[in-house]
């Protein structure tokens, strides 16, 4: 099947069954997450892979009670950094100087000017700014999904304040913006599974311009 046909079978499912996706097909998605591109390269962001039954029953009443949080076989919390500090953004500049195994004057200069910049700035503008990039890696993990024949549920009809407590996410220094329940649609029991999908026309989407 192409991708298209793919992105065409997705949808979000209203109903999961409750039935396991491999190991190998969630390290797949998981791994076209990791590929994601984010801004500067930071990454600001870490994926919480929920198999505890009982940690998705306690997330459930916190995700206006919505039946894939316990029906999924994996739930991932895509949590973003509650702020960018200069542990952080040194972290991932070494890293790549690291891995490519030189150091490159444009590059250090470049870690200088984020240095001086987004530290400093609001947390709370940081962390919207964090969340963005979380949500580049959560639409390649669902495509990944779909790519894997797996469904899924962007899901941001949660509290984040109680998802973080249960997660003990504030104390890592992290905020939780979406989840992703991943599993199989349960056909007898979701509403939506025939119903047709609907977008707005590419004319109305793109602008052209020549
Ligand atoms: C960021 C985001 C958050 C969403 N939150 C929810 C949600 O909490 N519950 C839900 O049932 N669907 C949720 N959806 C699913 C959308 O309603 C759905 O993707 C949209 O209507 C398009 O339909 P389709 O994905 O089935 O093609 C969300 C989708 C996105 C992208």
């Amino acid at each position: 099947m192409e991708l298209l046909d793919k992105l065409n079978w997705r949808y979000a499912a209203k109903a999961m069954n409750g039935q396991k996706v491999s190991e190998e097909k969630i390290a797949n998605i998981i791994e076209a997450a990791r590929l994601a591109p984010t801004s500067s390269g930071l990454q600001p962001f870490e994926i919480i892979v929920v198999k505890n039954q009982a940690i998705k029953e306690a997330i459930r009443p916190v995700a206006w009670n919505q039946s894939m949080i316990t029906d999924c076989s994996h739930l991932l919390v895509f949590a973003a950094w509650d702020t960018y500090t200069e542990e952080r953004i040194n972290k991932m500049f070494d890293l790549t100087n690291e891995i490519r195994g030189f150091k490159n004057e444009g590059w250090e200069n470049y870690r200088q000017m984020l240095l001086s910049n987004y530290p400093q700035k609001d947390a709370e503008e940081n962390f919207n700014h964090a969340a963005k990039q979380a949500y580049i890696a959560f639409s390649a993990a669902i495509i990944a999904a779909a790519f894997e024949g797996v469904d899924t549920t962007p899901i941001e009809g949660f509290d984040p304040a109680a998802v973080d407590k249960i997660l003990g996410l504030r104390e890592k220094g992290l905020r939780s913006c979406v989840l992703l329940p991943i599993g199989y649609r349960d056909t007898d029991k979701d509403w939506l599974v025939n119903l047709k999908k609907v977008r707005k026309s590419t004319e109305d989407l793109v602008t052209i311009v020549e």
